[in-house]
């Protein structure tokens, strides 16, 4: 097949998304439309992702995304070649609806399904960038849920250097706002908080920063956190909760950056990708950036509005594998499917 067209359908979490990638055999595949919708608002009355609630919208929304990426693509059901969903990691219900509802049309199409890890769509999300990457490259995956570092010699083959023992860092991010009064979720509020804070107002921990490995602990951190606001008392200052906002935000940055760029040294690599919720942080990205313009390693981001969930990471993903052979469209369509709520990323062949 020369030229060839992928729906991704994304349903992890608390975003649904949809979205169309055409790829040749050779070159990057190019995104034709994408849609998305955020159940933020939803969720932010119980202060978190419910997850009964989370899949009934994803069945609510996924139809007329599809039909909203398609137009946007300029083409039809019909000239699919390949649907894919996320498979895992995730919540269970929500990963059945794209997946039910992804090999349902597959079937209806007598067109392939494939199944794809989503922290695989985070960690190539960079090739849908105007700057996409070269392997081999080291990969910092930081969403709500992993905080990992990744040795990526090419589509699929994911060594683990190291990750989080306890809390990711989205998740350090949004408890860490929970505790400053910012709601659900927390990453980007306390992030903007941030900006009108001093990063060295508090002396917060840096776990783990000379542990000599590659791994990360911020669940201390959280706890720290709380323990400096409980201390300013019933009332504190709005500057006071911005300070100790940036305080936080430079604690988790700083740990980070010096992971990433100790990892980059350990396995010689030039090139560093940043992927997941938390790479759309500013302060990394600009900390990042210096850091490792002094050090002649380049860096690679998603574009911003796809570092969080969505359907393009799922479709490119695919669009990946199938070109490195990863994926057989010339065998019969299988229409039986099962997702993995739990899935490491360096088991992707289990
Ligand atoms: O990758 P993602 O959308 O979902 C998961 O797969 O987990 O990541 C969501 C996480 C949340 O913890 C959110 O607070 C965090 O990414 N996040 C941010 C920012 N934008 C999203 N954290 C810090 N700064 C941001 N600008
Ligand atoms: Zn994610």
């Amino acid at each position: 097949m020369g030229c060839m067209r992928i729906l991704g359908i994304e349903s992890s979490c608390d975003e649904t998304g949809v979205a169309v990638v055409e790829a040749e055999k050779t070159g990057v595949p190019r995104l034709l439309g994408a849609s998305l919708h955020s159940q933020i608002a939803m969720h932010q009355a119980y202060g978190g992702v419910v997850p009964e609630l989370a899949s009934r919208d994803h069945i609510r929304r996924v139809l007329p995304l599809t039909d909203a990426a398609l137009a946007e693509a300029g083409c039809t059901l019909e000239s699919i070649d390949l649907v894919a969903f996320t498979r895992g990691p995730g919540l269970a219900g929500a990963l059945l609806v794209g997946a039910g509802v992804a090999v349902s049309m597959a079937a209806g199409l007598g067109k392939s399904a494939m199944g794809v890890h989503h922290l695989e769509g985070h960690l190539l999300s960079p090739f849908l960038s105007a700057d996409p990457p070269e392997f081999p490259f080291v990969a910092l995956l930081v969403s709500g849920g992993h905080t990992q570092l990744m040795a990526v010699t090419g589509v699929g083959d994911y060594a683990l250097l190291g990750e989080t023992i306890d809390d990711a860092a989205g998740e350090a991010f949004d408890k860490s706002a929970k505790v400053l009064g910012l709601g659900y979720p927390g990453g980007p509020a306390l992030a903007a908080l941030a900006t009108q804070g001093d990063a060295n107002a508090f002396k917060l921990p840096r776990p783990l920063l000379h542990s000599g490995d590659l791994d990360f602990s911020f669940a201390g951190l959280k706890t720290a956190v709380m323990v400096q606001f409980n201390k300013l008392g019933d009332a504190p200052t709005p500057q006071q909760r911005a300070d100790l906002a940036a305080s936080t935000q430079a604690a988790i940055v700083e740990v980070l950056v010096k992971k990433s760029l100790a990892a980059v040294k350990a396995v010689g690599a030039n090139r560093l990708v940043v992927a997941g919720g938390v790479g759309a942080n500013r302060s990394l990205r600009q900390t990042l950036n210096a850091a490792c313009a002094t050090r002649g390693v380049r860096v690679h981001y998603p574009e911003l509005d796809l570092c969080t969930d969505n359907g393009a990471m799922i479709a490119m993903a695919a669009a990946l594998r199938w070109q490195a052979g990863l994926f057989d469209l010339t065998q019969p369509p299988a229409y039986g499917f099962e997702v993995r709520p739990r899935w490491p990323l360096d088991a992707i062949d289990d």
